[in-house]
């Protein structure tokens, strides 16, 4: 079995989209028949509220608190992982509001989710990994464990600080760790016709002429999505962002050379 493809959805800025782009990347890739398991990194749990998974947020221990904080319970991941419609899913945990404090003290705190992932991700095609909004310890270990960062953006003026210092973050990762990471893409997200708006593509295209920028709109679909639980996919495939995300899924296929496992 091919190791799986690894991707996480970071940035440090709040809102911008990293959770919906995320879902809904999970739900082109399985769309485009792979095997997906999704991790909420994300103590704010949105991602599996946004899967439904609710109940899973308020579960008793062990959680993925502990699997990330206890090396002995590291193992119990394969028993937090919760089958939904489009994807499987290591649900995020009320008691992940913890955990930072704890990876700053742990042996070897920047390497927890990739440890644990070890012990689930063979019979996975795809790993993503929703991440919180700061570069702290839990998107260290998210950078870490899957070396490809997906990077969601708004269409405004703040984003070029704020991938700047994305960007730089990452390096310093590579070069604290030595490993590499790369950038798959940039998602301008809830894109709407403004010459702000337009002017921003014009940024991104120029900021970064040797990786992907895709453009997702404004669309309150989106939200219904979420409400509903699942990506776009399951909710309304003939929607316009549907085939955009598709698209994205695409290119990580071709990307990541994962295009003959298509069904
Ligand atoms: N393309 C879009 N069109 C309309 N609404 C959107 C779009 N993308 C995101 N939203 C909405 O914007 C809000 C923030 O999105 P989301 O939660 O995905 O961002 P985030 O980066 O994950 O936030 P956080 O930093 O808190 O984790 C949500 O209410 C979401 O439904
Ligand atoms: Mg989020």
């Amino acid at each position: 079995m091919n190791e799986p493809a690894k991707l996480c959805v970071s940035n440090q800025k709040g809102g911008v989209g990293k959770t919906t782009v995320a879902i809904n990347v999970a739900g082109a890739l399985n769309e485009l028949g792979h095997d997906v398991l999704f991790v909420d990194l994300d103590p704010q749990g949105n991602a599996t509220e946004g899967l439904g998974l609710v109940e899973e947020y308020e579960a008793s221990p062990p959680s993925l608190f502990d699997v990330l904080t206890d090396a002995d319970e590291r193992t119990a991941i394969s028993s937090l992982v919760v089958e939904h419609a489009e994807m499987d899913v290591v649900p995020s945990n009320i008691d992940m509001t913890a955990v930072e404090p704890e990876l700053v003290l742990a042996r070897r705190g920047g390497e927890r989710l990739a440890l644990a992932l070890e012990e689930i991700e063979g019979s996975y095609d795809y790993v993503i990994v929703d991440c919180p909004p700061h570069l702290g310890y839990l998107a260290d270990n998210a950078l870490y464990a899957t070396r490809n960062v997906l990077i969601p953006a708004l269409a405004e003026s703040t984003s070029k600080r704020a991938l700047e210092l994305l960007f730089d973050h990452v390096e310093s990762l590579e070069r604290d760790y030595e490993i590499t990471i790369r950038e798959r893409g940039v998602v301008a997200n809830r894109v709407e016709e403004t010459n702000e708006a337009r002017e921003m593509m014009g940024w991104f295209e120029q900021a970064f002429p040797d990786i992907p920028v895709w453009e997702i709109r404004k669309r309150v679909a989106l939200q219904r999505a979420f409400t509903a639980g699942t990506s776009v996919f399951e909710f309304d495939p003939d929607l316009d962002m549907a085939s955009a995300f598709l698209e994205i899924g695409t290119e990580l296929d071709e990307q990541f050379g994962r295009t003959e496992v298509r069904v």
